[in-house]
């Protein structure tokens, strides 16, 4: 029976995965989606305000494409404000042109202009998101960018249906505001109000309960839960009361599945989980599921939780009731906010599948090794300034010290044209400038102050790259959530403290990491990741937590055209937004 078994699967997989070569090689096809930048009046806590939407809706429409896909988002800029969209781990093979953060990759869409994102899906499936990648304007434009496989799921359980749970982040004010005036004075952001389930925060904010996400589930079906943290600042703990979550994929890449209470899911991540609807509901037919943040901050940010229902189908509700207090949610499977255990337990337990049809192609053997500080500072307060960060000085944040500073003219269109009289220099330093205690240093004394500039760091076409990130004490430890354009990596080690050049290599999993396009270095520690540097371009790496972004922890990697066409960087198209 179960060889009978075996072999009828293999038959339907050859079977289609003949037709999906058959398709991939006869034609490609073209998915056209039109987004209009626009605003909105929404509503949200009993507070209405403007807010920049795509196409009117809150979150953004969905994006969906199969493998293989050429797309073309048409994005017109109807406000009188910029902006840009970025396709968040899309790799962009060869259309840097399309990545989208601005005067990295383009200048931004003014205000009337239009620009058409063009580019193919290659060798991707899963779930990844959109998002404006201009100022804090991710705050309301955003959403989910799903690409179905061609070949089925490498799990067997049948799926019922797929269920996207996009996390964001509500402010009842203006989140230009909060930036602007935390960049005017060096201070600390104004954290929002409250966190969305697909854009409704849910019963445990005022006025909320009509705004509650519900999914409705048949008893004993498996959905597949597609989660998405398109948050600004904060890392979330998502679980389902009772109800335990089989992790199968992260950041669009299959993982060996395992099954776990909750999860933890960083701005700019990604995972797809199961969900078996396999429990007793008791006469209201709900259990709650539900969002706060892991936090590791010194900084105010926003304690709430966000909850939503599953909803078990043909029970009679008798009326939606909120849990009864956010304290209270440990009983739904939720870890407690400061669970750095918990956190990093969750991250070693993603493994790349690593299976003959979805190989692990981490380099064994590296070309160059950059190590590289991710740091918060304290600058000092220049002369007849106000600066509102802690003992009268400012808040930035750095890679090796670097403060990032964007160009104004991006820097895809200066390296294409090979200007020189640009802005910046390619020598972003390959390890912190002085080694010092990393993760020991007094938080609080000392020289904290950074270096401001727009320093890239350059490599041949095909160089086998291992960064080290490196988590600091100045200020406070924190996780950072650092997120690379352009390119998948794998995380092959990690710890707390200091990396240790001498003894740590030895303990990196070479066998089965996993694959991300962000990887969360956990606070006061590290992590260690590793790329082939195949895809010429310029792209940016940084700390997905928008605060950090801001205040300059990021860089720009570019990576130099290779031998032929199919190693080079294509022409810019003719519409890309000037400077
Ligand atoms: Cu999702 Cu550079 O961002």
């Amino acid at each position: 029976m179960e060889g009978l078994c075996h072999h009828y699967r293999f038959l339907i997989v050859t079977l289609v995965l003949l037709s999906g070569l058959r398709q991939s090689y006869s034609s490609t096809t073209t998915r056209q989606f039109e987004f209009n930048i626009e605003w909105k009046k929404v509503t949200r806590l009993c507070h209405t305000k403007p807010l920049l939407t795509v196409n009117g809706e809150y979150p953004g429409p969905t994006i969906a494409v199969h493998e293989g896909d050429h797309v073309e988002v048409k994005v017109t800029n109807r406000v009188a404000m910029n902006t840009t969209i970025h396709w968040h781990g899309i790799r962009q093979l060869r259309s840097a042109w399309a990545d989208g953060p601005a005067y990295i990759t383009q200048c931004p869409i003014r205000g009337g202009q239009s620009y058409t994102y063009n580019f193919t899906v290659i060798d991707q499936r899963g779930t990844l998101l959109w998002h404006a990648h201009y100022g804090w304007q991710r705050a309301s434009l955003y959403g989910a960018f799903i690409i179905y496989p061609r070949m089925p799921y490498p799990f067997s359980v049948p799926i019922q249906s797929e269920v996207p749970i996009i996390f964001g982040e509500w402010w009842n004010g203006d989140v230009d505001a909060v930036e602007n005036e935390m960049m005017l004075y060096g201070g600390g952001p104004n954290s929002s109000d409250a966190y969305t389930i697909n854009g409704l925060p849910g019963p445990l904010y005022p006025c909320s309960k009509k705004d509650t996400f519900i999914q409705t589930v048949e008893r004993g079906k498996t959905y597949l839960f597609r989660i998405i943290n398109a948050a600004l600042n904060d890392e979330l703990f998502f679980a389902i009361a009772n109800h335990t979550l089989t992790v199968v994929e992260a950041d669009a890449v299959y993982t060996k599945p395992f099954t776990t209470r909750a999860i933890m899911v960083a701005p700019g991540q990604t995972t797809n989980v199961l969900v078996t609807a396999n429990q007793v509901p008791d006469s209201s037919g709900m259990f709650v599921m539900a969002a706060k943040p892991y936090v590791t901050a010194i900084f105010p940010f926003d304690n709430s939780t966000t909850a939503g229902f599953l909803k078990y189908q043909s029970t009679r509700t008798v009326k939606i009731e909120a849990p009864t207090l956010p304290t209270n949610l440990a009983v739904h499977n939720l870890p407690e906010m400061k669970d750095t255990v918990y956190a990093t337990t969750f991250s070693k337990m993603l493994r790349s599948l690593a299976s003959p049809e979805y190989p692990c192609n981490v380099p064994k053997k590296i070309d160059k090794r950059i190590i590289t500080t991710v740091s918060l500072n304290l600058q000092d307060c220049p002369a007849n300034k106000t600066c509102k960060g802690f003992a009268g000085k400012r808040f930035f944040a750095s890679m090796n010290n670097q403060s990032f500073v964007r160009p104004f003219k991006s820097v895809l269109e200066s390296h294409y044209k090979n200007l020189t009289n640009v802005e910046f220099s390619s020598d972003f330093p390959e390890k912190p400038p002085t080694a010092f205690d990393y993760t020991g240093v007094d938080p609080l004394t000392g020289n904290m102050n950074t270096e401001f500039g727009t320093k890239l760091l350059v490599v041949p076409y095909g160089t086998n790259m291992e960064i080290v990130l490196q988590g600091t004490s100045f200020l406070n430890t924190e996780n950072h959530p650092i997120h690379v354009h352009g390119h998948n990596f794998f995380v092959v080690g990690s710890g707390f403290g200091n990396f240790d050049v001498a003894k740590d290599p030895a303990k990196y999993n070479l066998v089965d990491p996993p694959e991300r396009n962000t990887v969360p270095v956990a606070t006061g520690g590290w992590a260690a990741i590793r790329l082939k540097a195949d895809n010429p371009g310029v792209w940016f790496i940084h700390c997905h937590l928008e605060e950090h972004t801001s205040w300059g922890l990021a860089m720009v990697l570019v990576v130099k055209n290779g031998i032929g066409q199919s190693q080079s960087l294509l022409p810019p198209p003719k519409d890309l937004p000037l400077c």
